[in-house]
This record gives structure tokens, C-alpha cells and sequence, in this order.
């Protein structure tokens, strides 16, 4: 074990006895199960990651799921925009000791917890032990109190995109029919499609339920045939004006246009997500803590 994971090992026991003191998550009967935790990347700038993550995290927890959502996106921290919400305060803030979990938790529609990264958090190999100790307390409460944490990791295969794409088990990449849009996700599958992760697409943008399949088949056909993987067409989401219309507006469509086809679509991805079969935790949420802070 090298010296980063053993020190990480010590810091995740000394979080864990004292994780249960004095929140009202408390009075909630403990989970039996770690929360999934799903990224949602793209190889491409600009292709709908956040507008999905959003919508998605609010759909799950329209479906009666807990959900957290955690903007991970570095460059322009843009979730709390679309959501239409100012938060003041942000993951940056926490690890510094300035702020505590409650100051920095935002409740957004039904319910959903949301999490602002705040630039220059997510550079997390020089981390304080402090530092340390306060994400992974941040974490395992979200782990408790949630089924689904979310996370909008921005695009491209950048060191802090790729800590949490690396970490999680679960991996949704967000393409588009643009060609540069496909090869980029093609790279980002590359890099994330060690250890057997479940690897899903969703095909944003499209004119039709064809174009997707289309989309999908180019890219499945080459991880297949160069990665040896098997990617899972997690859905389609048809280009919508009332999208664009929502992002100005700064309400999620799936809040504002519940009837829009994009909410319809992103309501059957949530519920394809949900009853995905054979999902299996290959990872413990200890694990997850220790592949992102580069424990191993
Ligand atoms: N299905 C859609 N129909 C119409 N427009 C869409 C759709 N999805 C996304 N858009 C448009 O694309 C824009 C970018 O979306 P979004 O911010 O979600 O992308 P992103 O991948 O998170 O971008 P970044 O890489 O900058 O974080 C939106 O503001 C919206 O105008
Ligand atoms: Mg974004």
C-alpha cells in the first residue's frame, strides 16, 4: 500500500466514529444499502451534461429515490444555473473550514440536495489532511442520506474530471451527432473503461429515435472492437427548444415543460437507470472515496 492510501485509510477511520453525531439525518432509519453514485461526463464541451444531470437528479427523486447532485464541473460551475439557484457557499468553502456541510447543502425542486464545487476544489491530490477529513465527512453523509449522488464532472479527460470518473462505478457519457462530439467520447470512453465499469450512453440532440441509434452503433461498434467493452444505450433526448427556453429562464424543463419530450425522455432514462438489471455495487463507498482521493 503506498504512502497516500495508508494516510487516506487513517483519515476515513477517523471520520467514521463521529459521522453519526448530531444531524437530523439521524432520525431517518439507517440505509442498507451505499448510494449509487453516477458521472456524467462527455468528451465534447457543451453537448448537455449539465441540462441531464439536473433534470435526471430531479426526475430519480420525482420517482420517490433521494437524490444528491453535486456540480464537480470546474471551469463554469454552472448546475446551480440552470437550477436557478445562488449559493453562496460551496464545497470550496467546507474543505477550508470556513463553512460547515449544512451552510453549503442547497435543497433544490422536490427535494433535491445540491452541492456547488466551487472552482479549485476538485484538484484533490493536495488536499490538507483537514481538507481531506471534510470531503469525506461531506461524502458519507450524502452516502447516507441519499440513493442516487450525481455528479456533473465537465468535460474532457482532465486530472480532476477523470479522479471522480475513475472513482465511481457508474458512468453515463453524454454524446451528441457531432462527429467531434462522438470521437471525443469515444477518448473518454478509453480512458474510463478500466475495471469493468458500467459504461452508458445517452444520445442528446438527435432528430429522431434513429439518428440515436445511429450515434450509438458508431461508438459501440468501436469500443467493442478496440476496447473489447459493451456499452448500454441508456436513451435518447431529442432536440428541444424547450430546453433552451428553460436554461434562460433558469427552471429545469422537467420542472417548467413536464409534458416536453425531453422530460419525457429524461423521465424514461430514470426509470431505465433505476431498473437497469443486473446492476451490481462492484465498488464500497470506501472504495470510492479512496480511488478519488487517489488512495489507489
Ligand atoms: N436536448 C436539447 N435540445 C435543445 N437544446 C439543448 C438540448 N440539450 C442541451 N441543449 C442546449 O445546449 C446548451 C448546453 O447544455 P449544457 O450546459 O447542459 O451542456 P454541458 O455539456 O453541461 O456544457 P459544458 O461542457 O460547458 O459544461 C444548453 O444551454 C441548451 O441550450
Ligand atoms: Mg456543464
Amino acid at each position: 500500500m503506498n504512502d497516500q492510501a495508508a494516510r487516506l485509510r487513517q483519515l476515513i477511520e477517523k471520520v467514521k466514529p463521529n459521522q453519526t453525531t448530531s444531524d437530523a439525518e439521524n432520525a431517518q432509519p439507517e440505509k442498507q444499502k451505499d448510494a449509487r453514485i453516477i458521472a456524467i461526463s462527455s468528451g465534447k464541451g457543451g453537448v448537455g451534461k449539465t441540462n441531464i444531470a439536473v433534470n435526471l437528479a430531479i426526475a430519480l427523486q420525482d420517482m420517490g429515490n433521494r437524490v444528491a447532485l453535486i456540480d464537480a464541473d470546474l471551469g463554469l460551475s454552472n448546475v446551480d444555473v440552470v437550477l436557478g439557484m445562488v449559493p453562496r457557499y460551496n464545497m470550496f468553502h467546507l474543505i477550508n473550514g470556513e463553512k460547515t456541510i449544512e451552510d453549503i447543502l442547497l435543497i433544490g425542486p422536490k427535494g433535491l440536495k445540491v452541492i456547488s464545487g466551487g472552482s479549485g476544489t476538485m484538484d484533490l491530490i493536495n488536499l490538507s489532511d483537514e481538507s481531506v477529513k471534510k470531503l469525506i465527512e461531506l461524502l458519507m453523509k450524502l452516502n447516507k442520506s441519499s440513493d442516487y449522488i450525481i455528479v456533473d464532472t465537465g468535460a474532457g479527460i482532465n486530472r480532476s474530471v477523470m479522479s471522480f470518473i475513475e472513482a465511481t462505478d457508474e458512468l453515463i457519457v453524454v454524446v451528441t451527432p457531432d462527429p467531434t462530439s462522438i470521437t471525443d467520447a469515444y477518448a473518454v470512453i478509453k480512458h474510463a473503461h478500466k475495471d469493468d465499469k458500467a459504461l452508458k450512453i445517452i444520445v442528446n440532440q438527435v432528430e429522431s429515435a434513429k439518428e440515436s441509434s445511429e450515434v450509438f452503433e458508431k461508438l459501440s461498434a468501436a469500443a467493442d472492437k478496440f476496447l473489447g467493452i459493451k456499452l448500454v444505450h441508456l436513451g435518447f433526448i431529442l432536440n428541444d427548444k424547450r430546453v433552451r427556453q428553460s436554461v434562460r429562464a433558469q427552471v429545469p424543463f422537467y420542472v417548467s415543460y413536464p409534458k416536453t419530450s425531453a422530460s419525457q425522455s429524461i423521465g424514461m432514462i430514470a426509470h431505465e437507470l433505476a431498473h437497469i438489471e443486473q446492476f451490481k455495487q462492484k465498488k464500497t463507498f470506501g472504495q470510492f472515496i479512496k480511488r478519488l482521493l487517489g488512495g489507489n
